[in-house]
């Protein structure tokens, strides 16, 4: 298996049957600028002769002045490259094309055994780059043409060549036939979009939701034809397959950015309407909580929970443990997905397993879902994207409403999926009749998070300042907190360390005496986190040990806990809700520091949205 860590994933376009193709290919591809990209490309065929194919390192905006004003088609496929195999570059970007000169291709993903074939098949093509990718589009025409193949014939023939280990959405043109695109995917996302005469292929909904809101899903294996007026899918056996399209209720403008100079800083605001938004879709006007019935009854049966998530989502699964073990009185483990594997734990008799995922599509943590697929556990997906791959293939899935989340940090879904554990376990206690559940009014609670969480993104000021004298220029940063608030010190720690490059780590803070208080120099910024009673009063003495040491304390402190002086003050909520508020001081500091750094805070380097590659 090929591994890449932080490697993400790339974006596909593709439509038939409109004049416009060059516009609406260069749209969907900037809408799918957020998940990370090198380089940029596509290919239009104007189905009157001509065809142009061009490519480009770097952004969309320098692929769209080379493509200029003379280039048109009616059909075409385009793609943005998260460099894998070659570096990033003009050559390297897609769709590449066969030496013929017939056949286009874009692809994400990555084939595992790209080198054995074209050591066995294409000793004598000469290739154009250092590609996995065009030893496939090479491959189709050689079949094509020695063998007499069709188009679609040849497709499949080098697809079941394919090794096991490799991911890949594939998207293929033949200018013979210039109408028609050919549709593969193994592990990797890819979507038709339904039009009216005319139909488009991506691999995010979100990059053509200005030509259509249907969408019909694809299964592993197999091949689709896209025509203008027709979709047709076939089964790797051949059979044709009648499937209908989802309806995708996303308005495209919900992920524009508007007034805001970046997404982050726009989602970092849209969170209390995140829970608002929550608190209308899971309760009644009465404060009942409505969760389906079948979802219950299974997490009511189980003896212990298991949360498996990566990242940001990890860490929201800190807090579901405090969360679930505190209202529902329930057992509950949290793993790193891509742990897993190599580390599975002793499952209790009767497990139950939520994985938190916001995008839907991690691949560490399908790869867990496959695994508890295969035991024959039941589970319940919670995430941000409807549809999604970890949707669909979980017993159960329950969506957070917060609208697309663009920037590369998460911000509101960190949020969104708290306050969505905190909606279930409520619900959960009250079916197991946990008093703590029962006196809890989770509508309540979150409203007054909401209004607080308002507060907070309110005073945007002082965080920029604060960011300006402690975080711009420093080489390291600690957050430090106890229980409740060591889980949010390790995700305030990965904000800042990837929108702003500060090395930064989350310590628990009982924990810093035990060798780490070694970093602590003049000056070393080092962010307390107190909300909790019972372990405030030793995060405090904590602080005055790296205090005397020369660093820089900056507490976060609730309104009920705080003393002189403290910087940062977060208004009162529920003790198992305040990581919900002591994270917005967090993300907005993770913010300005990477503003006042230079950096591009939505596109943080190395990084990519979906990490679909293990
Ligand atoms: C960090 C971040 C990542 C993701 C992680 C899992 O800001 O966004 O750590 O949380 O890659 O992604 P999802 O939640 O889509 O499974």
């Amino acid at each position: 298996m090929v591994r890449k860590a932080g490697f993400g994933m790339c974006g596909i376009v593709g439509i038939t049957g409109n004049e416009n193709a060059v516009d609406i290919l260069l749209n969907g591809l900037q809408r799918l600028e957020y998940r990370g990209y090198d380089s940029a490309g596509i290919y239009v065929n104007s189905q009157d002769g001509k065809e142009y194919l061009v490519k480009e390192k770097g952004r969309i905006d320098d692929l769209r002045k080379e493509i200029g004003e003379d280039v048109h088609g009616s059909s075409g496929i385009g793609h943005t490259r998260w460099a894998t195999h070659g570096v990033p570059s003009k050559e390297n970007a897609h769709p590449h094309v066969s030496a013929d000169g017939r056949f286009f291709l874009v692809h994400n993903g990555v084939i595992g055994n790209f080198a054995e074939l074209k050591a066995t098949y294409l000793q004598d093509v000469k290739f154009a780059s250092d590609t996995d990718t065009e030893v496939i589009v090479q491959l189709i025409a050689k079949f094509a043409k020695e063998e007499n193949l069709a188009t679609k014939e040849a497709f499949k023939k080098v697809i079941s060549l394919i090794d096991e280990s490799s991911s890949y959405s594939f998207l293929l043109m033949d200018n013979r036939e210039p109408e028609t695109l050919y549709v593969a995917k193994n592990k990797s996302p890819l979507l038709i979009g339904v039009g009216k005469g005319f139909n488009v292929v991506c691999s995010d909904a979100i990059a053509m939701l200005d030509q259509t809101h249907d969408f019909i899903e694809l299964v592993d294996g197999e091949i689709v034809i896209v025509k203008p007026q027709s979709v047709t899918i076939e089964d790797a056996q051949g059979n044709i397959i009648n499937r209908k399209p989802f309806h995708v209720d996303t308005d495209a403008s919900e992920a524009e950015k508007g007034a805001y100079p970046y997404y982050m800083l726009k989602e970092i605001d849209e969170q209390p309407t995140v829970m608002r938004s929550l608190i209308k879709h899971y309760t009644t006007d009465d404060g009942s909580v409505i969760i389906d019935d079948a979802l219950l009854d299974s997490m009511k049966k189980a003896d212990r929970l298991y949360i498996v998530a990566a990242g940001t989502s990890y860490h929201a699964g800190l807090v579901g443990k405090e969360i679930f073990e505190g209202l529902a009185k329930v057992p509950t483990e949290v793993h790193v997905a891509s742990e897993f594997g190599y580390n599975p734990p002793i499952l209790s008799e009767k497990p139950f397993f939520i994985f938190l995922t916001q995008s839907g599509e991690t691949a560490d943590s399908r790869q867990v879902l496959a695994q508890v697929n295969k035991w024959g556990y039941e589970s319940l997906t919670i995430t941000n994207v409807e549809n999604s791959t970890l949707s669909r293939e979980a017993t159960f899935t329950l969506l957070l409403y917060a609208g697309p989340e663009i920037a590369v940090a998460s911000t509101k879904a960190y949020t969104g999926q708290i306050a969505l554990e905190a909606i279930l376990a409520k619900r959960l206690g009250e079916e197991k009749d946990v008093s703590a559940a029962t006196s809890f009014n989770v509508a309540r609670e979150l409203t007054t998070v909401a209004n607080g969480m308002q507060e907070l993104v309110d005073e945007k000021g002082q965080y920029e300042q604060i960011a300006a004298n402690a975080l711009a220029t420093t080489r390291n940063a600690f957050y430090i907190g106890r229980a409740i608030d060591y889980d949010v010190a390790q995700e305030a720690a990965l904000k800042l360390k990837e929108v702003s490059y500060v090395q930064t780590e989350g310590f628990a803070s009982g924990e810093l005496k035990h060798g780490t208080i070694a970093l602590i120099e003049e000056g070393t910024p080092v962010i307390a986190i107190i909300t909790c009673a019972k372990t405030a009063k030793h995060t405090r003495s904590n602080t005055q040990e790296v205090l005397a040491r020369g660093a820089n304390v900056i507490n976060i402190v609730s309104r009920n806990l705080a003393e002189d002086g403290d910087q940062i003050i977060l208004p009162d909520v529920h003790s198992l809700l305040t990581p919900l508020l002591a994270i917005v001081p967090c993300q907005l500091l993770a913010y300005y520091t990477s503003l006042q750094r230079g950096y591009d805070v939505d596109k943080p380097r190395n990084l990519a949205k979906s990490v679909t590659v293990e």
